[in-house]
């Protein structure tokens, strides 16, 4: 068997060879974030992928980033190392649900999380992540939106945006599963710490949060804050990064279950098989990729902060 070191050669090798960059998402595993080319957010990796002038990007991450990557650069390759890493959330709106939303509510325009599927996204008018949310719908012009899966997002969203807000009754189960109990203990447990999450946890959840962002809004609280000890909501690989950009902050996790299993189902081994044989290729047809492209287009033209 091959040690981490030997494959992580082999991975960075492949990549040259392949004129290949990979990008990882910040829930990955220690060892494929330390060789990734870029990590980041969703927001980030999407804005990379479209920037970038590799011919294959290697997407570490799960089905609708590598889905999105493909959409946005239409003429590069890009490889999913494991096609069964899904996203839950995603995968609880279908397109035909979305049709029948919209035809309840002609004229509402639709604003689609990036965690749907490239059909959601085609019927949808905008996309946003976690990281825009709040400007994307704000950016909308009309007074009602209507919000696509996540109803803790769309929750949180409706907290600051003018606007009047109905949404798909979707969520993410591993946000979802943090409780109030379990913040309120670690709380209890580290008096001082501030409690940072993200607005995929529940709103009663969102309610004790000293700052709600996006995955790669908590590497900026972290070394921006004077605090010493950071409880953190939302999923474990975020930890990696946290501790080596701040070791001398302390990082809780408040719930041993903050942890996404197809975020971790990527290991190195499937980057070097995946990048050798170039197999595992996300591919979107075209009648769907330019009407999910006009959504994606419109959501990274929103001004950033
Ligand atoms: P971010 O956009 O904050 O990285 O979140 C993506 C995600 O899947 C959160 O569960
Ligand atoms: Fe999907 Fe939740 Fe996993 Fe993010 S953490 S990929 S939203 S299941």
């Amino acid at each position: 068997m091959k040690t981490t070191e030997e494959l992580k050669k082999e991975v960075r090798a492949l990549l040259k060879e392949r004129r290949a960059i990979m990008l990882a998402h910040n829930y990955q595993r220690d060892e494929v974030q330390e060789i990734a080319d870029l990590t980041g957010d969703s927001l980030g990796l999407s804005r990379a992928a479209a920037e970038s002038d590799a011919e294959v990007i290697v997407f570490c991450g799960v089905h609708f980033m590598a889905e999105s990557a493909a959409i946005l650069s239409p003429q590069k390759k890009v490889i999913l190392p494991r096609m069964d890493a899904g996203c839950p959330m995603a995968d609880m709106i279908t397109a035909e649900d979305l049709a029948r939303e919209k035809e309840k509510r002609p004229g509402v325009p639709v604003v689609a999380y990036v965690n749907t599927t490239a059909a959601v996204k085609a019927l949808s008018d905008i996309c946003c992540t976690s990281a825009n949310a709040v400007r994307v719908v704000e950016s909308v012009e009309s007074e009602s939106v209507y919000m696509v899966p996540d109803r803790n997002l769309a929750h949180y969203v409706s907290r600051t945006a003018k606007k009047r807000m109905e949404w798909w009754d979707g969520f993410c189960p591993t946000h979802d599963r943090l409780t109030t109990d379990e913040v309120i203990k670690a709380k209890e447990e580290n008096p001082g710490a501030l409690f940072v999450c993200h607005p995929e946890c529940r709103p009663e959840v969102v309610d004790l949060a000293d700052h709600v962002c996006s995955t790669s809004g908590m590497y900026s609280f972290a070394r921006e804050t004077d605090a010493k000890t950071l409880i953190i909501g939302t999923e474990m690989g975020i930890l990696w990064r946290l501790k080596k950009e701040n070791p001398e902050k302390r990082f809780i996790l408040p719930s041993r279950s903050l942890i996404c299993p197809n975020m971790k189902l990527t290991t190195l081994e499937d980057v070097v098989e995946s990048l050798r044989e170039m197999k595992n290729i996300v591919e979107v047809p075209a009648e769907i990729r330019d009407a999910a492209k006009s959504a994606l287009d419109r959501m990274l033209e929103v001004p950033r902060d």
